[in-house]
């Protein structure tokens, strides 16, 4: 979605002008949101996975839970852009670490969020997805590349021991995801979350002892 109004709508925000290519959220960003908003979760400090360039799910954390965020984001310049956000309009709260899924963050976390990067290479390119922007979106040939890396990195990762995923399960349905967790005894699938409105689901997964 590219429209600031529905974004400020969504998510209470401020946002700066848009990339050509780029938006302020997707479906998985709606579930993701719709799940946040209506569990229980006892967080003090939260890691975000690729943030975005406006850290809208890390901003609106902030803003209506009181939660702190270490926010993560691979691509440079979407980093640049987060913080530049940040520098716009909130300051606190919110730390922004360039890297790979947990990239340097240390200290204590209580919750994992991340909505990958799911659209298979061959559906994203026929779409005339952003090639500048394709770590926004290309999740390899059967959109699980950045998932199996991410559970690869969960399982063996000591900061947090639950994670929600939001996932566009008409791009990877549930099944391929639960076939992706098979590899890691540690790690547990508790429940696929629903939300109205949105092909996305979000999988909360435990890692357990
Ligand atoms: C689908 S977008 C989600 C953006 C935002 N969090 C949201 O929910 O709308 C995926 C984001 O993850 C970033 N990303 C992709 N692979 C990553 C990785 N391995 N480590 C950290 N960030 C990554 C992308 O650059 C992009 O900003």
């Amino acid at each position: 979605m590219r429209s600031p109004l529905l974004t400020r709508a969504l998510f209470g925000v401020d946002v700066l002008p848009l990339e050509a290519g780029d938006r302020f959220f997707d479906s998985a960003t709606l579930a993701m949101r719709h799940v946040l908003s209506r569990g229980r979760w006892k967080v003090q400090r939260v890691i975000e996975i690729g943030t975005g360039s406006s850290a809208l799910v890390a901003r609106w954390i902030v803003k209506t839970k009181g939660w702190r965020v270490a926010a993560t984001e691979l691509d440079s310049a979407v980093a640049q852009s987060a913080r530049n956000t940040l520098r716009t309009f909130e300051r606190d709260r919110i730390e922004v670490h360039e890297g790979h899924l947990f990239a340097d963050v240390t200290g204590p976390v209580d919750l994992v969020l991340f909505n990958p990067p799911f659209v298979p290479t061959a559906i994203g390119t026929a779409r005339g997805l952003s090639q500048d922007l394709r770590t926004q979106w290309d999740g390899g040939e059967d959109g699980t590349r950045v998932l199996r890396e991410f559970f690869e990195a969960f399982a063996n990762h000591g900061q947090a021991t639950e994670a929600l995923l939001a996932i566009n399960v008409r791009h990877v349905p549930e099944l391929l995801v639960e076939e992706c967790l098979l590899p890691y005894p540690n790690l547990q699938l508790e429940d696929w979350y629903s939300a109205p409105w949105t092909p996305a689901r979000v999988a909360r997964v435990l890692r357990i002892a």
